[in-house]
């Protein structure tokens, strides 16, 4: 028998603009099929219990050897993989690099591919850039949240870290509450903040305004969305949240314990938590762990029996399947946590590599003409 002939379609950066990745909507759209599809349980992702966000290569603090990294801020690799369900029906991989010294260099901070695979035989279907795919597919999340979640009539927003991923976070929000009127920016650098506003009065139509403190920022979004770095330690206050205020979490934040026991919390995929409590105890280190997880603080509270346990709380896929209640009431407290999971990276990659086929947009690859056999 002949060997047959792999390729396979890569997408650069222009590409995957050019299949559609900065079609908010439609990133949404996929990341809500997700989101069905992880509450019906078609899918896999790594680890012994496939819950797995991924696993990490995490530098020590120091070494005898010259070229080996050293611990940096936000530097780490990390490999998420998963197997999608449905219409998708396909394994796949996100590979980065972090690194917040690459900004100095004239680099994001994360620099991303990712690769699908087909799943029985392991060949590549298509290796792509995936710096926006990410930030899309992690910005869609709170943008489902928000459609369930928000209050319908909610006008003003608050951004708290004014970086790359809150600007695809609110591009989501914004699309799917079109009441919004007003968004309150704050960032440790003034000047981020101030550019953002800047950017949501431009690309939004929303009033943007450069808060003075965090209080401020707080204080005045009905939907807030947070997603700062760990450059700074940030540390919200419960006495700040406004009645019926929905905190959309995509990145790490502390807080008083009245912050997370007097909302309703939301999880993303509750799974993904109870396997990072699992992986947390597996470490002999649960309180370090913790600290590195955005979920972290709440587990810990959950641990001290001051909030209900990860097996009786509520992921947003079983909210979007109808299987658990949206908001219930205007003066709900919500708190949704979203940690990021590979299957939203694997399915938004899956779509944009179907729009680039059908455009024929993209470069094909030789993988082998046949495959040469070793004996
Ligand atoms: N949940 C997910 O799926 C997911 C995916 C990707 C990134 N993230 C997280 O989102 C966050 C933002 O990512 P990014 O790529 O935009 O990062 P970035 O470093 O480019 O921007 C983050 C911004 O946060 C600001 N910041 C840091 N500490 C702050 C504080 N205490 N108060 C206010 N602002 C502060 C920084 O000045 C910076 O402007 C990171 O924590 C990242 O790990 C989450």
């Amino acid at each position: 028998m002949t060997g047959k002939k792999t390729e396979f379609l890569y997408l650069s950066e222009p590409d995957v603009i050019e299949a559609g990745v900065l079609d908010v909507k439609r990133c949404v759209e996929v990341a809500e099929e997700t989101f069905a599809l992880l509450s019906e349980g078609d899918y896999l992702m790594g680890g012994p219990n496939h819950n797995s966000h991924g696993m990490g290569i995490i530098f020590p603090k120091e070494t005898k050897f010259p070229n080996m990294p050293v611990a940096g801020p936000d530097r780490r690799f990390f490999a998420m993989p998963a197997y999608l369900g449905g219409r998708f029906d396909v394994c796949g991989v996100k590979w980065y690099g972090s690194n917040h010294a690459n900004q100095a260099k004239g680099l994001p901070r994360s620099v991303l591919t990712v690769q699908l695979n087909d799943k029985d035989t392991g060949e590549p279907l298509s290796l792509m850039s995936a710096n926006l795919l990410s930030a899309a597919r992690t910005g869609a999340v709170p943008g489902v949240a928000a459609r369930y979640l928000a209050r319908k009539g909610a006008a003003v927003a608050s951004a708290i870290g004014c970086g790359p991923i809150n600007e695809s976070c609110l591009k989501s929000i914004h699309s799917q509450l079109p009441g919004l009127k007003k968004l309150y920016c704050f960032d440790v650098f003034d000047e981020k903040a101030r550019a953002f506003a800047d950017w949501a009065g431009k690309e939004l139509g929303v009033e943007g305004v450069a808060a003075k403190s965090l209080e401020e920022c707080v204080r005045a979004g009905e939907v807030i969305t947070v997603a700062a770095s760990r450059l700074k330690p940030l540390l919200l206050d419960s006495g700040w949240i406004r009645k019926g205020t929905t905190v959309l979490m995509s990145g790490p934040a502390k807080a008083d314990d009245a912050f997370w026991t007097k909302s309703r919390i939301v999880y993303d995929h509750v799974p993904l938590h109870e396997t990072y409590v699992e992986e947390a105890i597996a470490s002999g280190d649960k309180a370090g762990y913790y600290a590195g997880v955005i979920g972290g603080p709440i587990y810990t509270l959950i641990d001290a029996g001051k909030i209900q346990p990860l097996a009786q709380s509520t992921s947003l896929g079983d909210i979007v399947r109808g299987k658990a209640p949206k908001r219930e009431s205007d003066d709900e407290n919500i708190v949704f946590v979203a940690c990021g999971m590979p299957v939203f990276d694997v399915s938004l990659a899956f779509d944009l590599w179907q729009s680039a086929a059908r455009k024929g947009i993209g470069t094909k690859l030789l993988l082998w003409n046949e495959p040469h056999m070793l004996k």
